[in-house]
């Protein structure tokens, strides 16, 4: 399997994976996409089950987009996820959308059924299941700040906080008009009366340091959706002294062990988990869509692993 497939090679799927001896139908698209960690983590799971079929990467510009859904129809896959920048592109170019991608406006997994394309949004869910699995915790019963609600991450969470009803959310981000948008947006989702004290259950907030001490101590759980931590050297978003040790702390970052956020927190004496496990369960969701049977976790985590060899950080 080469590393990387390009549009040209869907022009002809079957002589430009004339090599393999499982076919290759199920893909992530991107730009780029030479770094996804998706193939190991699907490949372990299909050898796992014993299904015959791999899964590749596909390097598809925004403009090939719609072209490359028709090839991929024609070259008989049973699935894609989308990955940057086509989560939103993808969105119109479905046959159906499930409901909680039409909410997100994005979609990072489609299922090919009889020729039609299906759209769903497996990152909100994906979290939902890291949450419990990382805490012991249901994200319907927390209080969650989410830094960086202004991204498409954050969105998605945001949504998916929403769609659970959970007790509070704080959308914080650095150009608060993102924010407060957002808020807008999703105030139908909270409007129960429910007596919290004196805070409201939906709040956006500009990202200082002030405002957010005094959210903190109103908030059960902290969600890092920025990009802040991305690279090795990043500080974290948020200083040691603004955290407390009743938190949890979740950074969807999981190219390091620990993020800057994450050893902030651990200082603060508070909980942290890092993004891996999202990535996992949005795979593991993934794959109980396309193929209608427990996503098999164990193998998927371990070749993830395997894979990201994460630095201690
Ligand atoms: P996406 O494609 O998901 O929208 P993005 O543009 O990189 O990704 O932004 C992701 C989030 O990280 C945004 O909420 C962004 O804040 P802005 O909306 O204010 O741009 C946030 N972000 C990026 N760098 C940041 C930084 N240094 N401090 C705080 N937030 C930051």
């Amino acid at each position: 399997m080469k590393d990387v497939y390009t549009l040209a090679d869907l022009e002809n799927w079957p002589a430009a994976t004339a090599g393999e001896s499982v076919p290759l139908r199920v893909a992530v698209l991107g730009d780029p996409v030479r770094h996804s960690a998706s193939p190991p983590m699907h490949n372990a799971a299909l050898e796992e089950r014993d299904i015959p079929a791999r899964y590749c990467r596909l390097h598809i510009r925004p403009d090939e987009l719609s072209e490359a859904f028709q090839r991929l129809k024609a070259a008989d896959f049973i699935g894609v996820n989308c990955t940057i920048p086509h989560k939103l592109g993808a969105l119109p170019a479905m046959d159906e959308v499930d409901e909680q991608a039409v909410r997100i406006g994005a979609v990072n997994t489609v299922a090919l059924r009889d020729g039609r394309l299906h759209g769903f949004n497996t990152d909100g869910p994906g979290l939902v299941r890291a949450l419990r699995a990382e805490f012991s915790v249901d994200l319907r019963d927390l209080r969650v700040m989410i830094l960086g609600a202004g991204g498409g991450a954050g969105r998605a969470i945001a949504v998916q906080c929403a769609l659970e009803g959970c007790e509070r959310l704080v959308l914080v981000n650095r150009t608060v008009e993102k924010a407060r948008l957002l808020a807008t947006e999703l105030a139908p989702y909270f409007t129960s009366n429910r007596v919290l004290g004196p805070v409201d259950r939906l709040e956006p907030v500009p990202w200082e340091n002030a405002a957010l001490r005094h959210q903190l101590e109103n908030v059960d759980l902290i969600i890092n959706a920025t990009s802040v931590g991305l690279r090795s050297g990043d500080p974290s978003p948020l200083p040691a002294s603004l955290l407390l040790p009743h938190l949890m702390v979740y950074d969807t970052i999981y190219t390091a062990r620990r993020t800057s956020l994450l050893r902030a927190a651990e200082a603060a004496g508070a909980r942290g988990a890092n993004g891996l496990s999202m990535l996992l369960y949005q795979g593991a969701a993934s794959f109980e869509i396309w193929f209608d049977r427990e996503a098999p976790v164990a193998a998927m985590r371990a070749a993830l692993l395997a894979h990201v060899r994460q630095p201690v950080g």
